[in-house]
């Protein structure tokens, strides 16, 4: 038996594994110490009394013999899919439920979805991104290709000869650095990607953080991106979905590629690979989608987008460089001083007991930057400002 040697080309620790760590040694070792934890950026808030309501009524209906449910179909629930269906229609975009699976949040899909793709082709990443599309191509042995996202091109950037790649990843909102694309800028990206004959993995789990009508939520408001990308989404930040899991990921019967169809061929690999996610919490997904749903779920997208409010004011006072927190639930700032990321996340934990995520992990370019969450209570949130102009 020969392993995937691919495996230890690894950085040696998943980040957000690395910093969890870190701090549960530094609380072991300092029990009497508050840690504010603004790290990994895991909700806080309860899930919207609709979400958890349509779950019970779920859970009642599991435990009758006329209404229980054994297996469902693994691409979700059709009750979900037409929901999705009408949340895309509102973002003036058609899709046909056979273009929506429901999935078990973000992550594993953008992953998973590498199973369709040779182990030949050219990747190409954005850096500073979450770390999973680096370590998902890693682990398969693909070459990667970067692309630099830095505060001269606002984070965001746009495609040139020299990117050619066959699978291009982008994050929009973008985690760590908030940045959103315009249509215009969407657009090169799509025109690239046909141009190349490549795909556009569209990662948009924050996108119901975009507040400004103007910019594009789903990467199919623009034109013939139904050709060329699949798009994954999440309910874990929108409604607080990051411990019951539920997305979904948008495969369109246009991508064709060496003229075989990229929906048939998910939809066969799942058959083979996934037995669907929780009726009971797909009836709760559900739920965010109705009318009271989404009422609630924005009152939670504002109170966190209020406590980023709060760093950014902090940070304003002390001049201190960043971006992100209005379309986005992160804070994207510069490290005093010219720290490096991992030495003022000691810093700031050693002195301040509040805990952050190093840049750097989020690539080469996030080096020197650090990476705060809105996703906290308002006390700890004011009280982590409070410490950190103390500092
Ligand atoms: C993050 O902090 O970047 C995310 O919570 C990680 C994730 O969504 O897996």
């Amino acid at each position: 038996m020969k392993i995937n040697q691919n495996h230890f080309n690894l950085i040696e620790n998943y980040l957000f594994s690395e910093v969890a760590d870190k701090v549960k040694k530094y609380s072991e070792k300092n029990p009497d110490k508050k840690v504010i934890k603004l790290g990994i950026g895991d909700v806080t808030l309860p899930l919207c009394k609709v979400v958890v309501e349509e779950m019970k009524k779920a859970a009642d209906e599991m435990s009758h013999k006329n209404t229980f449910k054994g297996y469902g179909p693994e691409e979700g629930y059709l009750f979900l899919r037409e929901k999705v269906q009408d949340y895309y229609n509102k973002k003036n975009v058609t899709l046909s439920t056979d273009e929506i699976f429901i999935n078990d949040g973000a992550k594993c899909d953008i992953g998973n979805i590498l199973e369709l793709f040779s182990q030949d082709n050219y990747v190409l990443i954005p850096d500073p991104v979450y770390p999973a599309y680096v370590d998902c191509n890693v682990m398969d042995g693909r070459k990667i290709k970067y692309i630099n996202a830095t505060k001269a091109n606002d984070f965001l950037p746009l495609p040139a000869r020299e990117n050619q790649a066959d699978i291009i990843y982008l994050c929009s909102p973008n985690n760590p650095t908030g940045a959103v694309y315009n249509h215009k800028q969407l657009q090169a990206w799509v025109d690239f990607a046909l141009a190349n004959e490549a795909i556009i993995l569209f990662d948009a789990a924050y996108e119901a953080f975009i507040g400004d009508k103007n910019l594009p939520s789903s990467i199919f408001e623009v034109e013939n991106a139904r050709k060329c990308a699949v798009e994954f989404c999440s309910l874990s930040k929108t409604a607080g979905f990051t411990g019951i899991r539920c997305g979904y990921t948008i495969i369109p019967q246009d991508l064709i590629y060496e003229s075989k169809n990229l929906n048939k061929m998910w939809k066969r690999r799942l058959a083979a690979k996934f037995n669907g996610v929780s009726y009971i919490v797909q009836r709760g997904a559900g739920a965010v989608f109705s009318e009271d749903g989404q009422k609630q779920i924005q009152e939670n997208i504002q109170y966190y987008k209020n406590n980023a409010q709060i760093i950014s004011r902090a940070l304003d006072k002390l001049n201190i460089y960043y971006t992100g927190g209005i379309n986005s639930p992160y804070i994207w700032m510069k490290c005093p001083d010219g720290m490096t990321s991992w030495d003022f996340f000691d810093y700031l934990l050693q002195r301040a007991n509040v805990v952050g995520t190093p840049g750097s992990g989020f690539g080469k370019n996030g080096e020197g930057f650090f990476r705060l969450t809105a996703f906290g209570d308002r006390e700890n949130m004011i009280e982590a400002a409070e410490r950190i102009a103390k500092l």
